[in-house]
């Protein structure tokens, strides 16, 4: 692009080189701005600063596109498996059979987790958030694998990137065992990965537990929809860790943290949550509607609605809302909530407030009714997006890694006070 940002501050003019990316999303190249002008930017909430190049997932907010690698979200959520998905992402193309039999194969190898870290988790008190000791415990993992602290041994990385893989399913479930009072289940290798993880979740040592196949595939689906999403807040959160050389397990550590929150991957149980109380208040969705047009002044929202980026559709809601009717159907479920949830997206696709900002209803506005008609309780929802998120995060730290990225460092623009004189603390 030949183009040049022409800016003119002070009486004086610069010229800045723009930039465009694949897809033709078009920049200012403001690398050399503050030594040039003096100046820096102020951007609150990064909506407009594009904080990397990156190959591994393009989306059109306006369009409604979502791609991993240049393949839709549409065809990788109705043909592949969560692994391969996992593998095109970490490694930038889809697997041959040879490939995807050695990462696989390597997966099933490493699931068991070391027994010195059941005696962390036996520290944590039992109603403790799941999320908690997930972030808790990824941390941990570094402790046990101290090689993962030298930035040189690119070999090793792999090794790092198969256990973060192969041991968060069985981590995830130890929480909910627990809360549960039932003993936790060991992984078992003759299973797929999703298999196992659901074995890990529901077998009991007094009974048969047989996975159902539609529960898997369900499943399937839902982690490949959360899979990656370029640089939304918990991504950015494990590139900026992990860009001050901090190993694969603490950035990772820090993603979990940044996902729990109810803007982000926490949304999932508020949705849930609320739509509940709505289902329980008689199902008014109107009134739940009005309190969300009154957000500055009741402070509610209505979770799982709106989105950063996209302001046309989430394509991954669409695909989850049929799935929801897909999956209930297929397990016999009726789940009263459905149907709330549909009445309140209803209305509020109807509604001058939400249809003039743009707010739909987001990829887990619908996640939820899936998880619990698979028996995934609520406060797991959102280890179950950490599940998902995994292989983005680990293809988006690798690939910052391997563009040699500078430690990320935002500036800020002072609004405190002015060099005041210290007194002694007997004179104030
Ligand atoms: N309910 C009611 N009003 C809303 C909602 C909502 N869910 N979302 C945004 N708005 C309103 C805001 O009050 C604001 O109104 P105003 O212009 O009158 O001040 C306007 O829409 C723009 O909202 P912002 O907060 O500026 O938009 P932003 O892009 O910063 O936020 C976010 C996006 C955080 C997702 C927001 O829509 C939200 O809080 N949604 C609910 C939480 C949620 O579902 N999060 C999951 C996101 S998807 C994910 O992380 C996987």
């Amino acid at each position: 692009m030949a183009n040049a940002a022409e800016l003119t501050v002070d009486g004086k003019s610069y010229s800045f080189p723009t930039l465009e990316g694949s897809e033709h999303e078009k920049a200012f190249d403001i690398s050399n701005l503050r030594d040039q002008t003096g100046y820096v930017t102020l951007d609150r909430g990064y909506k407009n600063t594009g904080a990397t190049q990156s190959g591994i997932t393009f989306l059109d907010g306006e369009e409604g596109i979502l791609r991993y690698r240049g393949y839709s979200i549409e065809d990788l959520a109705s043909k592949a498996s969560f692994l391969e998905v996992a593998y095109l992402l970490i490694y930038g193309e889809l697997p041959t059979q040879d490939e995807f039999a050695t990462f696989e194969t390597a997966i099933r190898r490493h699931t068991l987790v070391n027994e010195d870290m059941r005696k962390i988790f036996d520290g944590f008190p039992v109603n403790a958030h799941p999320m908690a000791v997930l972030s808790s415990l990824v941390s941990a993992m570094s402790a046990f694998y101290p090689d993962s602290y030298d930035d040189t041994a690119e070999a090793s990385t792999d090794q790092h990137i198969i256990r973060l893989m192969a041991k968060l399913p069985t981590i995830a479930t130890w929480s909910y065992k627990r809360s549960l009072g039932h003993p936790i289940n060991y992984p078992k290798n003759n299973l797929d990965y999703i298999p196992n993880f659901l074995n890990m979740m529901f077998a009991l040592p007094v009974e048969d537990y047989k996975v159902d196949p539609v529960v898997a595939e369900a499943l399937n689906v839902l982690l490949i929809l959360h899979a990656d999403h370029e640089q939304n807040c918990s991504t950015s959160t494990v590139r900026l860790v992990g860009s001050s050389k901090a190993n694969l397990y603490s950035s990772i550590s820090a993603g979990v943290s940044a996902l729990w929150g109810p803007l982000h991957g926490g949304a999932n149980q508020e949705v849930i949550e609320m739509l509940e109380e709505i289902k329980n208040g008689g199902g008014d969705v109107n009134k739940y509607i009005d309190m969300a047009k009154n957000a500055k002044t009741t402070g509610f929202r209505l979770f799982g609605f709106g989105h950063r980026v996209y302001k046309n559709f989430d394509p991954r809601a669409r695909i989850i809302k049929k799935a929801a009717d897909d999956v209930l159907a297929k397990l016999g479920v009726n789940d009263p909530v459905l149907e709330i949830a549909k009445g309140l997206e209803e209305a509020a696709l109807n509604d001058e407030y939400f249809v003039s900002r743009k707010l739909y209803p987001n990829v887990d506005f619908y996640s939820g009714i899936i998880y619990r008609a698979l028996g995934i309780p609520t406060n797991m929802f959102t280890v179950m997006f950490a599940i998902g998120r995994l292989p983005g995060w680990i293809a988006q730290w690798k690939e910052m890694r391997e563009q040699k990225e500078p430690i990320g460092r935002p500036r800020q623009i002072y609004t405190g006070a002015t060099l005041r004189e210290f007194k002694s603390i007997e004179q104030r």
